[in-house]
């Protein structure tokens, strides 16, 4: 298996789902519609989609079954992202290789387009339980927007301590705990949605979880090692920025060399919860491998 042209075809397969829920209409509201698809189709990575379905896949074939939840998390990342780089959070100019949004339109068109893709990614998820097949189904789909609403709260319960703590001394265990928070709740939540709608044991859900938790965290290490020494060009966001915002992260509380580190060992963490996978969760080792080796 070449992983890089897998997560290329998750990456098209979702932009062409994202695509059928963009507002084309020539309506009052047209440029808060095109501020939406503006921030929404840019080049972005796709990995909390393509977790929900590579991990859908490790139990069942017909994939096509989680998409429309593939859509709905990218909605509300992309919500995430918009507010993140308000000027009264991170304050940056640019995002996915292009200016933010704000910056592109205004405050209030990035607020309100912030807002309306994470009431949007609701509704997705209200539909999908409105055309469940049979009572079973439509409980996982219950399950499923539980677990949905309590991954956004600890998502801003960790942008929230982000913002709080800059220019502070605090210790590692809070430090792993925003990030927790801030980061690893969406990837768990990714891998839990694809494991309870493929119909997953109890016991590969929480093996998954534990997966979800060490490649969230890792993701953001490599996020905060990419924001001291990454390339912006590549990355299409802002390098320094953490530095300048006095942002408590790995990088600036232990320097990059002990990030990197604490990087290898979080990977080595994740690959370990796949062994009793073997060669059907390759994608998902490839995929915590390139988590640790992005340029952007
Ligand atoms: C950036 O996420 C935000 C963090 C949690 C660090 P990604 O790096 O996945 O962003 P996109 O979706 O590819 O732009
Ligand atoms: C953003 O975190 C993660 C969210 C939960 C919104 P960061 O502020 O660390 O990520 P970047 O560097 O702006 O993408
Ligand atoms: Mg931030
Ligand atoms: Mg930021």
């Amino acid at each position: 298996m070449n992983f890089k042209e897998k997560l290329r075809d998750n990456q098209e397969l979702v932009n062409q789902e994202i695509n059928k829920y963009i507002k084309k209409e020539n309506l009052p509201e047209i440029t808060l519609n095109e501020a939406i698809e503006y921030s929404l189709m840019s080049s972005a990575k796709r990995l909390r989609p393509t977790l929900i379905i590579e991990t859908y896949k490790l139990f069942k074939n017909d994939y096509e079954k989680c998409l429309p939840f593939a859509v709905s998390m990218e909605m509300t990342h992309t919500f995430s992202l918009i507010h993140d780089d308000l000027p009264g959070i991170d304050n940056d100019d640019y995002r996915r290789g292009r200016l933010t949004i704000h910056k592109m339109y205004n405050e209030a068109t990035a607020i309100l387009a912030g807002d309306s893709l994470m009431n949007n990614s609701y509704r997705i998820i209200a539909n999908e339980i409105n055309n469940s097949e049979n009572i079973d189904q439509m409980k996982k789909k219950i399950r499923v927007l539980n677990e949905f609403s309590c991954a956004i709260d600890e998502m801003i319960i960790g942008e929230y301590l982000d913002t709080e703590c800059e220019g502070k001394e605090i210790s590692k265990e809070k430090l792993d705990y925003i990030h927790n928070k801030k980061t690893a709740s969406f990837f768990k939540y990714c891998v839990r949605t694809g494991a309870i709608l493929a119909e997953a044991s109890e016991e590969d859900i929480d093996n998954l979880t534990l997966y979800a938790e060490k490649i969230g965290l890792e993701f953001q290490i490599k996020d905060d090692i990419l924001s001291e020494i990454g390339d912006s060009k590549i990355m299409g966001k802002p390098v320094g920025n953490d530095k300048a915002m006095n942002k408590i992260t790995y990088v600036t509380k232990f320097g990059v060399e002990k990030a990197q580190e604490y990087l290898e060992k979080t990977t080595n963490e994740a690959l370990r919860t796949l062994e009793t996978y073997g060669n059907k969760a390759e994608f998902l080792k490839e995929l915590a491998i390139y988590i640790k080796d992005r340029n952007h």
